[in-house]
C-alpha cells in the first residue's frame, strides 16, 4: 500500500472531534469515509445512548466490535473515525492492524473535551458526569498512546486545520 492509499482511524477521547476531522478528510481525500457510532446506530436501529443505557457498556462493547468487524469487510473505507472507546480494547486494536489501517489519535486536553462534550447535542452516557468522564480521560491515555500516530489538537485550530495538517504529515 502506498502513503497515497493508507487507510485512517481516528481515535480519541469524545469530544475531541473525530467525526467533523474525518468528514473533512474524507472530503479532502475524495475517498469514502465512516463513522462508526453513526454505524451502529443505523445497525441497531437506535441510540447509543439508548443501547448503552439499555444492555450496558460490556454488551455494547461486543456490539460495537461487530459494527467494526463489517465496517472493516468493506474495502473501500479508507477513513474511518471510532467511538472514544474502540481503540481501548484490544481486540479491536488488532482487527485495525490487520485490515491495513494507520492509527490516529486526536490529543487533547480534558477541559477542551468537556466543552465540547457540554455543548453536543450527542447524549454521551460515559460522559453525563464531568468526574466519571475525567476518570475515563486519565484511565484511557495510555491506550490512545499505541496508536501510530499522534496529533495535538490545539483548542484554537478548526477541524479543517486539524485535517489539513493530517493530510500534509501522514499522506506525504
Ligand atoms: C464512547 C464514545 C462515544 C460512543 C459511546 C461510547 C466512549 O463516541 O461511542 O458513547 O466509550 O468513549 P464519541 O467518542 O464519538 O463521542
Amino acid at each position: 500500500m502506498t502513503v497515497k492509499e493508507r487507510r485512517i482511524a481516528l481515535t480519541g477521547f469524545m469530544g475531541v472531534g473525530k467525526s467533523s476531522v474525518a468528514r473533512h478528510l474524507g472530503q479532502m481525500l475524495r475517498c469514502r469515509r465512516v463513522d462508526l457510532d453513526a454505524v451502529i446506530e443505523s445497525r441497531e436501529g437506535r441510540s447509543i445512548a439508548e443501547i448503552i443505557d439499555t444492555v450496558g457498556v460490556d454488551r455494547y462493547r461486543q456490539i460495537e466490535t461487530g459494527s467494526l468487524k463489517y465496517v472493516l469487510g468493506q474495502d473501500h473505507t479508507r477513513v474511518l473515525s471510532l467511538g472514544g472507546g474502540t481503540w481501548t480494547i484490544p481486540e479491536n486494536r488488532e482487527l485495525l492492524k490487520e485490515a491495513g489501517f494507520t492509527s490516529v489519535w486526536l490529543e487533547s486536553t480534558f477541559e477542551h473535551c468537556w466543552l465540547n462534550i457540554a455543548f453536543s447535542r450527542k447524549d454521551r452516557p460515559l460522559a453525563r458526569d464531568k468526574n466519571a468522564a475525567l476518570r475515563l480521560f486519565n484511565e484511557r491515555q495510555s491506550d490512545y498512546s499505541l496508536a501510530d500516530w499522534h496529533f495535538i489538537v490545539r483548542p484554537d485550530l478548526t477541524s479543517y486545520q486539524v485535517a489539513r495538517e493530517i493530510v500534509e504529515q501522514v499522506f506525504s
